[in-house]
């Protein structure tokens, strides 16, 4: 029995018929996501072979880094489904932004010059090492505006990873979580891991998501799981069916 428990079970066999990826950073040289086309086609025929029929990607939109305009966003997706055509890959690829709570985001928010994630929903993201100082007020912003903020990987902050009741916290004051599917292949680390399975088991996320930048976390993606966490993930993945 051992032996069976540590084994992996590649992605292909656990993904749901349908299923929707939303988030990865898929558009070249925008952020620090793909450099280039040729990377950009070549993963999202990757993600096709596996049987994934949606990718919306999600260009960082972070104010010191990448302030990406919803204008730029959206010609970059243009130009990349004109590649996609040409080249005859038939998935649909379609574009939000993941934003990072931070003065930019909040200037965009009261504007409403977002691009939602399927209607009504923003994909999410906070420092790793400390929350915002005005996350309530940013909250009740995007709720003012009618969207429902997804927190992208939240095993990954590591302020939350030892308070279980700060997760119920931010789920009780209208955050939906989004996993990394990468966070449970173990590629950031032990401690996220665990956090990840943690959230799991405790039943408070409400997504998953890639994360997928380039090819080597898409290799690491497509060998899975080990087979006890195999149905979870594949239920959490199933969730994902609302941005079909
Ligand atoms: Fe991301």
């Amino acid at each position: 029995m051992h032996f069976l428990s540590k084994k992996e079970i590649p992605l292909k066999e656990i993904l749901p018929q349908g299923y929707v990826d939303i988030h990865s950073h898929l558009l070249p040289n925008i952020d620090d996501g793909v450099k280039t086309v040729y990377q950009s086609a070549y993963i999202i025929e990757q993600f096709k072979k596996l049987g994934v029929k949606k990718i919306i990607t999600t260009p960082h939109v972070m104010q010191d880094v990448w302030p990406n305009t919803s204008t730029i966003i959206r010609s970059k997706h243009t130009e990349m489904n004109h590649i996609l055509n040409a080249l005859d890959i038939k998935v649909s690829l379609e574009v939000s932004a993941e934003y990072m709570l931070d003065d930019l985001f909040y200037q965009k928010v009261k504007e409403k010059d977002i691009i939602p994630l399927h209607d009504t929903y923003i994909l999410v993201e906070m420092s790793t090492f400390n929350p915002p100082i005005n996350l309530n007020e940013i909250l009740f912003e995007i709720k003012l505006a009618g969207f429902t903020p997804i927190l992208a990987h939240p095993e990954r902050y590591t302020f939350y990873q030892d308070h279980i009741n700060k997760f119920i916290d931010l789920k009780e004051s209208g955050f939906l979580f989004q996993l990394n599917l990468l966070s449970v292949s173990g590629y950031y680390g032990e401690k996220v891991k665990n956090t990840a399975i943690k959230l799991l088991s405790e039943n408070l996320l409400d997504f998953a998501g890639s994360d997928v930048h380039n090819y080597q976390q898409f290799e690491i993606l497509e060998k899975g799981f080990l087979s006890r966490y195999a149905d979870q993930i594949s239920s959490l993945m199933k969730k994902n069916n609302v941005f079909a």
